[in-house]
Order: C-alpha cells, then sequence, then structure tokens
C-alpha cells in the first residue's frame, strides 16, 4: 500500500526547504557532471541572485551566445559575452566542463569556444562557480584559481574588474564594442590602458586613435570630468610593476552602474534607475568635437567655447593660416620663436588644460613644480612640464620631450609651455613676482580691461574672428603671460557628488534669500511665475523661481521633472541649482546670471549697441549648441517647447544659457513628435504645425530656433514687428528681402560694419538662410540642429535655398479657454500674446 505524503506535515516543509536551500547554493557553481543546454533553460545564478549566466539570442536571431546578464534588472544589458566571433547556429548548443575547461559544444558536439587552459598541475575536479560581482571562475579541488571571465572583458567593465596590464602574466585587457546593438561580435572600437611613463587609455577605430582620456592626475583621467561625476563611485587606477589597471567600486548598496563602450564608439556610464525602471546614461565620451584626437594638430589646443574650435597655444602660430580660417586646425600651429636653450627660455602657464599626449613623456613623482621647471630648463628637448598628481595642491612632475598635441581647454589642470623669451612679452618677469599678491593681479586686470576698451574705441576692429569675445582676457595677447582659458567652467565640485540628488531647499532660507520675495528683488515675471534674486547665507547669488500656486502638476511628476533638468551640465544651458517643495509651493533655483535676458540686450535702444556682429554670432552659436545638446545628448530627447530670447540669459561674459524648462517635454529615444492638447509656448516664436495642431517635435523647437536667430540678426521683434510695408511679420520682411537678393538690408545696422570684412558679410548672409531654413512651412524641410550646428560652423559647407517660411502664426483651435484669447485676430495677423497655459501632463 503507498502512502499518501501529507503535505502539511512539518517534516515535509522542512524537506522542501532544504531541497530549496540546495538549489540555490548549488545554483551558482557548475561541476563536469553537469551540462547547460540552451534548450533546457537553464542557467547558473550568483549566490545574490545579481547575475545570471546561460545562453541567450537577441531578438529572434539564430545565433546563441553564452553570457552574463543581471538577474535583478528587468531589462537585459549583457555585461559579457563567451563566444562573440563564435556563435552557436542553432538551438542544440551545450556548456559543459570538458578536460578541465569549460567549453561550448554545438549540435555535432564541436568546441565552439573554450577556456583554453593548457599544462599546469591541475587538480580534477574543476569547478566553474558565478560570482555575485558578476565573474565566472574557473577552479580546480584545491581551489586553484584556473581562469576567470573578469580577464576576458567583452565591452563592459563591471564594479572591481579591471581594465588594463598585468604584467605578471603579460596580458591586457581591453574593451571591445559589439559590431551593433543587435550583434556581439567584435566591433571596430576598443578601449585600452596604454603603458607609457604616464599612463592614459584611448578609444581606437580599429587602428586609428578616436579619443585620449588624458594621463590619471591623482582624481580621474585629465580630461574626463565626468568620471568622478557621481560621489558613490571610487575610482581605482593603479600603475606599479606588477599593474597598470583601471577599476571602481560602488560604495552604495543596492546601485547597479557599468562602463561599457557602445557599439558606436563611446564610453558610457550606464546606471540603473530603479524609480524610471531604465538604464540611464549619466556619462559618456566622447562629448564633442574636442574630443577628438589631434583635431587641432600639434601646439594647437581646442576650446570649444570659442567660435573656432582650435587656437595655437601662446607664443605659437597657425601653421596653415587658410586653413585655419576655413576652421581646419588639424595642420596645427608652430612656435613664433626658436627656443634658445640657454637657460633664456620661459614658460606660459596655461590654465585648466587637459594634459597632451604623454607618449614621450618622463615621470617623476618625488620632485615639485620647482625643481621640475628646472628640469625642464635644462633639458633642450623640453617642452613642458606640468604636475604628475593635482591632488593637495600639486605634486609630482611630467615633462614632455616631444611635440604637444591632443590638449583642450577645459577641466584638467595647469601646464608650463615652453617658449622663447620674446614671445612672453615684457611682463613676464613682474608676472611672476604678482603671482602671490591678488591686489597687483586685479590692477594688471583692471588696466588691462582700460587699456582694452580705450584701444577698441580707438581702432576700428579688426577681423577678430580667431578672438573670443567672451573672455577679454584672452584677447590681451601681450597683457598677460597667463592664459586664462575656460574661466567658466561650470562644473563645481558640491554639485559632484549631488549628481542624483539633487538639494532641497528649505523655503525659509529661499524667503531670507529674497528678502521675504521681495517686490525688488523681482527679476522678471512669466507665465509659471516670478522670478527673483537672491542672495543665500553662503552668498551666493541665485535666481529663483516661485512657481504660481495654479501650477496642476503634481509633487512626483515635478521632482522626477526637476531631477532630470538638474542632470542637465552644458555650458548654455542654465544650471539648476535646487529645488523647494514647501509649504504648498513649488520653487526653482538657478545661477544667476548677471546680465539677464537676451531680449533686454537685443531690443533696449541703448544696449543693443554693445552687441556687435561677433558677439551675436557666438550667441547664436552657443544656443545651438544648448539646445543640439537638448535634442540629441543621452536616451531622452528634450524638446524646449518655449524658446525664445526672453528664455535666453547671459552671464557676464554674454555666454547664453537657455532657460525655463517649465514646459520642456522630454522624449523617449524612439519617440519623435507628440501631441498636446494645449497648445503652450509664446506665439511668434512657435511653428504653425504646433500653433494649429499641436504637433510638436525637435522640428518646432528649430522653428523657434531660426525665429530667434533671425531676430538677433535683424535686432527686430518677431512678435510685435511692424513696418509700412505691410509685411506680416519679421519672417515675411526677411524672406522677401531674401527673395529680392536684399538679405543684408535686414541686418541690425547697429555695430555691423561691413565694410571690414567680406568674410563677415558672408557670415551674416549664412546666418540669415540658416535661419529661413530653420523657420520653413513644412517640419520635415526644416533641419535638424546638428545640421544647424555643421553649417554655422563651416563656410564651406553647401546649403540648400530654404523655401517659403511658416509665418501664418495663427491662433490653435484648441485652447479657446485661454485666459488670454481676448484679442483673437485672424490668421496670419501680428499677435502679441504670449500664451501661458500650463499643459496638464
Ligand atoms: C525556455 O524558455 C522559452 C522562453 O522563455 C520557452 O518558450 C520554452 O518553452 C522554455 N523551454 C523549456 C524546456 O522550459
Ligand atoms: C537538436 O534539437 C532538436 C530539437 O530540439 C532535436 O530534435 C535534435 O535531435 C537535436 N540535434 C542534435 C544533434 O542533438
Ligand atoms: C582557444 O584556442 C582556439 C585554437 O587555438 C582558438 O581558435 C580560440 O579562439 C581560443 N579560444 C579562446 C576563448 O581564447
Ligand atoms: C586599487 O587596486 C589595487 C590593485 O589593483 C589594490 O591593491 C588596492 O587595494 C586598490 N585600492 C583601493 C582603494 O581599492
Ligand atoms: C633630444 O632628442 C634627440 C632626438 O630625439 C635625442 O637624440 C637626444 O638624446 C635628446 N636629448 C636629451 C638631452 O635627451
Amino acid at each position: 500500500m503507498r502512502s499518501v505524503p501529507n503535505y502539511h506535515h512539518p517534516y515535509f516543509i522542512f524537506f522542501i526547504l532544504i531541497l530549496f536551500l540546495a538549489f540555490f547554493v548549488s545554483a551558482n557553481t557548475f561541476s563536469a557532471t553537469e551540462s547547460l543546454t540552451i534548450s533546457s533553460n537553464k542557467t547558473i545564478i550568483s549566490p545574490s541572485q545579481i547575475f545570471e549566466l546561460g545562453f541567450f539570442n537577441i531578438a529572434t536571431s539564430s545565433r546563441w551566445y553564452l553570457g552574463i546578464w543581471y538577474k535583478i534588472i528587468p531589462i537585459r544589458i549583457y555585461v559579457w559575452v563567451a563566444n562573440r566571433d563564435n556563435p552557436l547556429f542553432s538551438s542544440n548548443g551545450t556548456l559543459k566542463i570538458s578536460n578541465n575547461n569549460l567549453v561550448i559544444f554545438d549540435q555535432s558536439d564541436r568546441p565552439v569556444w573554450s577556456t583554453n587552459i593548457t599544462g599546469g598541475d591541475v587538480r580534477s575536479p574543476v569547478v566553474a562557480e558565478l560570482l555575485d560581482n558578476g565573474n565566472v571562475l574557473l577552479r580546480d579541488s584545491n581551489n586553484r584559481l584556473l581562469w576567470q571571465s573578469f580577464d576576458f572583458p567583452t565591452d563592459t567593465l563591471l564594479e572591481e574588474m579591471k581594465l588594463g596590464w598585468d604584467h605578471k602574466n603579460g596580458f591586457n585587457r581591453i574593451l571591445r564594442s559589439w559590431k551593433t546593438t543587435e550583434d556581439p561580435s567584435s566591433g571596430d572600437f576598443s578601449t585600452k590602458l596604454e603603458t607609457s611613463e604616464f599612463p592614459e587609455f584611448y578609444i581606437c577605430n580599429r587602428e586609428s586613435i578616436r579619443y585620449r582620456s588624458g594621463p590619471w592626475n591623482g582624481i580621474g583621467f585629465s580630461s574626463v570630468a565626468g568620471t568622478n561625476q557621481v560621489g558613490y563611485i571610487v575610482y581605482n587606477f593603479t600603475a606599479s610593476k606588477e599593474e597598470v589597471t583601471y577599476s571602481y567600486r560602488i560604495n552604495k548598496p543596492n546601485i547597479y552602474s557599468i562602463l561599457s563602450l557602445n557599439s558606436a564608439g563611446f564610453l558610457q556610464r550606464l546606471t540603473w534607475m530603479d524609480a524610471a525602471q531604465s538604464w540611464k546614461q549619466l556619462w559618456y565620451t566622447p562629448k564633442d568635437l574636442c574630443d577628438n584626437y589631434k583635431v587641432c594638430g600639434n601646439y594647437g589646443y581646442c576650446d570649444s567655447n570659442t567660435i573656432r574650435n582650435c587656437n595655437c597655444i601662446k607664443g605659437f602660430k597657425p601653421m596653415n593660416e587658410q586653413a585655419w580660417d576655413l576652421r581646419d586646425g588639424s595642420a596645427g600651429c608652430m612656435r613664433k620663436t626658436r627656443l634658445s636653450c640657454e637657460g633664456r627660455d620661459g614658460f606660459a602657464r596655461l590654465k585648466r588644460m587637459k594634459l597632451p599626449d604623454t607618449t614621450s613623456t618622463i615621470v617623476d613623482r618625488e620632485i615639485g613644480l620647482k625643481v621640475c621647471k628646472e628640469r625642464c630648463l635644462k633639458d633642450c628637448n623640453c617642452t613642458a612640464f606640468a604636475n604628475a598628481d593635482i591632488r593637495n595642491g600639486g605634486s609630482g612632475c611630467v615633462i614632455w620631450t616631444g611635440e604637444i598635441l591632443d590638449t583642450r581647454a577645459e577641466g584638467g589642470q595647469d601646464l608650463y609651455v615652453r617658449l622663447a623669451a620674446a614671445d612672453l612679452g615684457d611682463k613676464r618677469i613682474k608676472n611672476e613676482k604678482m603671482i602671490g599678491s591678488s591686489i597687483g593681479m586685479s590692477i594688471l586686470l583692471l588696466i588691462s580691461f582700460i587699456i582694452f576698451h580705450f584701444r577698441k574705441r580707438k581702432q576700428k576692429r579688426s577681423i577678430a574672428i580667431q578672438t573670443p569675445i567672451v573672455d577679454q582676457v584672452r584677447s590681451q595677447d601681450s597683457l598677460m603671460n597667463e592664459v586664462v582659458v575656460s574661466s567658466r567652467s561650470y562644473k563645481s565640485k558640491e554639485n559632484k557628488t549631488e549628481y542624483l540628488d539633487l538639494p532641497l531647499i528649505e523655503w525659509e532660507a529661499l524667503a531670507m534669500a529674497t528678502n521675504n520675495f521681495s517686490k525688488d528683488n523681482t527679476l522678471g515675471q512669466g507665465g509659471f511665475g516670478i522670478v527673483y534674486k537672491g542672495r543665500l547665507l553662503d552668498g551666493k547669488v541665485i535666481a529663483v523661481k516661485r512657481l504660481s500656486k495654479m501650477s496642476s502638476q503634481g509633487t512626483n511628476e515635478f521632482m522626477n521633472e526637476v531631477r532630470l533638468i538638474a542632470k542637465l551640465q552644458h555650458i548654455n544651458l542654465v544650471r539648476l541649482l535646487g529645488c523647494c517643495v514647501d509649504k504648498g509651493e513649488k520653487m526653482l533655483i538657478y545661477e544667476f546670471l548677471e546680465n539677464l535676458s537676451l531680449d533686454s540686450h537685443l531690443f533696449d535702444k541703448t544696449r543693443r549697441s554693445n552687441l556687435n556682429w561677433q558677439k551675436r554670432f557666438d550667441i547664436i552659436n552657443g544656443i545651438a549648441r544648448g539646445l543640439l545638446y537638448l535634442h540629441q545628448d543621452s536616451r531622452c530627447r528634450i524638446i524646449h517647447r518655449d524658446l525664445k530670447a526672453s528664455n535666453v540669459l547671459l552671464d557676464k561674459n554674454m555666454t547664453p544659457k537657455i532657460s525655463d524648462f517649465g514646459m520642456a517635454r522630454i522624449f523617449g529615444r524612439e519617440e519623435t513628435e507628440a501631441n498636446t492638447r494645449r497648445v503652450v509656448g509664446t506665439y511668434g516664436y512657435m511653428s504653425p504645425e504646433y500653433a494649429m495642431d499641436g504637433i510638436f517635435s525637435m522640428k518646432s523647437d528649430v522653428f523657434s530656433f531660426g525665429v530667434l536667430l533671425l531676430e538677433i540678426i535683424s535686432g527686430k521683434r518677431n512678435k510685435g514687428f511692424y513696418n509700412s510695408n505691410r509685411d506680416l511679420n519679421l519672417l515675411s520682411f526677411v524672406w522677401r528681402h531674401w527673395k529680392e537678393g536684399k538679405g543684408l538690408e535686414i541686418v541690425d545696422p547697429i555695430n555691423i560694419d561691413f565694410s571690414s570684412s567680406t568674410l563677415r558679410t558672408h557670415e551674416i548672409l549664412r546666418c540669415i538662410q540658416i535661419g529661413l531654413l530653420c523657420v520653413q512651412e513644412r517640419a520635415e524641410d526644416r533641419p535638424v540642429m546638428s545640421s544647424v550646428m555643421v553649417m554655422l560652423g563651416s563656410e564651406t559647407t553647401a546649403i540648400t535655398q530654404p523655401k517659403r517660411p511658416g509665418f501664418c502664426i495663427g491662433r490653435s483651435p484648441l485652447e479657446a479657454d485661454s485666459t488670454s484669447s481676448t484679442q483673437r485676430g485672424d490668421e496670419c495677423t501680428v499677435n502679441q500674446i504670449t500664451v501661458s497655459v500650463i499643459d496638464a501632463r
């Protein structure tokens, strides 16, 4: 007689429990008697259920791979692929331990991939094990490590994994990209650490270098501002006899973050966002033109904040003047005066530079800058020197003995470049003595500004394409020994650590800062609320935007959006410093920008005369860069929806910064167009399809950009435009002149001197053409911002003739309940209304 098991019996439950535990305990190891087949769906799981090893295919592909992915995260990322270049072509694969190796067999039992360990006194049986950090180990019965997947990375660097050289065993760990996002086989891009005297890493496209990180300066790689962006990720760079490696640890629990080289050749940090249930790209490189290896040739440096990205280091001049004018800096620069090599040379201090390529360097970590300088002077081959480590005020010495190449002027550290005495200017000696005395420096600065303005008034402006006005100190070539670059670096230490957690500022603190939201502190008023100027207790000057209480947005949505916007970091976007949700109010705290909004300059009778063409061109370029960043950066696409002159703020150097994301919409990567029931935005800047049908996309921002561009050139408002020639608005006015070949007649006559240069005239006409292209009636005809950047940046790219602009900016039939619709007019009339209906999200 058979007994029926009693399911409620305690022993039975205990038995199940044991079985259950046994299952999980053994699940992370894999012994010689086991096998893993595709069809069984069996996988190996790490002890805490974080990682999973098994076979996978992508989509419905018939290629099968053995790989590792996060079990704990619903969206799969394959962090390691064993047989990336030897896939199984049918779903009959098997993983086994065979001859003390981990081997994948295909349907006819042929090995397609093996760990390939040979020799040695391996004690059978061998066991494979998947750890919680995603490493697969192969150990023998003496617990000796035979093999580990961490030594054979695919495209991903996991926490605790090392990139770089193991000198003891003579191998290099590199990351190699997938071929495409769907094909794990070896792609063209690789990331590897080079073991020169002063190691740095490269991203290569096949054999050619695409990007160089700059050397490790004790805190991060010289150019990679982003590597230490997040406080909870601790980087470890080790250079010793045994190894030259780079790795990181995450010292906050339950954060999953990886570095990977994607198939387009970008090294990126992806972090799992639990709230959003998605992987978010928090950082990537290369970021811009200046990150391209050697883009400015020898002795040139790249600065993305100047019109022409390439500049010559002080004391050097362009090798090929003509190519340089065409914005091709790759020929580089040459010395104005040869070095004497008799101890009479000196040094120019370049601030905040990405250190040059370190292929020919000598490093001495024991000496400081002073001895370093002497050593450089004694060595005729020495071209530059710098601190090897920037921690604690700087220590160690690096000497460059070859050409200086691939530097850029953002982030980084001081670099001292050797120059002949003649190229240093006679102020050198005085200047050096003054370094300690800030008073002396300020006097010098004051004098230089006075001289600068004096000269400017006296002389007619020369063709100054090369000189970025944003930094007037820089244009004073002979006055200062130091070349001040990137004084507008906007990343401060404190916000690096708060990358994920935006500071919440208390209501009381803001009330105090703004003098109880006093009228005198008001900077402006928009549909969304009032903006106040304030000063925090620590002296920091801020702009506080107090959203009107009517705002229908919920607190959670508001916070999500604010967090996202806080993460946008670009020189041409206003920085959000914090926010406040308290006492039923929502407030946003921004950096304060000295020169307020663009419209206050552009449309002001007296102030507009300070905006010469060069400044206007810089502003146009800056806005374009900011908008490009919004449209194309990272996984989400942000449509601003309310770009206009009053939403572009100017800092003290007149660098434009896009502000007011109150209406911005965040798009998924795939999403390109959306429809809204309520049209928000400002008439005059709205594209026809948005104003009429509520359809918005990147192209509606491009339209607004085009209007703004034409406003900047003409100095006239589109909205409220009036002239006797019965043009409907600025766009039709510009269009009429353009068609008649009289484009230059629309240009703001103030301060634009055509006679000085035909080059500039071309530039202006080109800008008008670009503006007209952006405001074309049909969204599909308008260029995307990346094309706009290309067109703005090069005088040689051919650009098409614009078609008719969409200048019928009528009212949307959908927002009849708007409170401001009293001034309803028919289509194609001048419309002065700013619509500020809050979009219910
Ligand atoms: C394996 O998983 C797939 C998809 O999850 C499923 O269709 C298939 O039936 C499973 N096979 C076995 C043997 O469990
Ligand atoms: C491959 O798998 C199919 C079904 O999964 C099975 O019928 C066939 O026999 C297998 N082939 C080999 C060589 O094992
Ligand atoms: C193992 O060795 C074979 C033959 O030398 C080679 O084709 C294969 O790529 C090696 N596998 C690995 C994982 O290195
Ligand atoms: C950095 O890595 C080295 C070797 O890889 C290791 O010895 C050292 O303990 C690590 N340091 C930290 C702080 O993790
Ligand atoms: C300078 O460089 C040349 C050629 O590269 C080399 O022959 C010479 O030894 C170097 N001089 C010093 C002092 O290092």
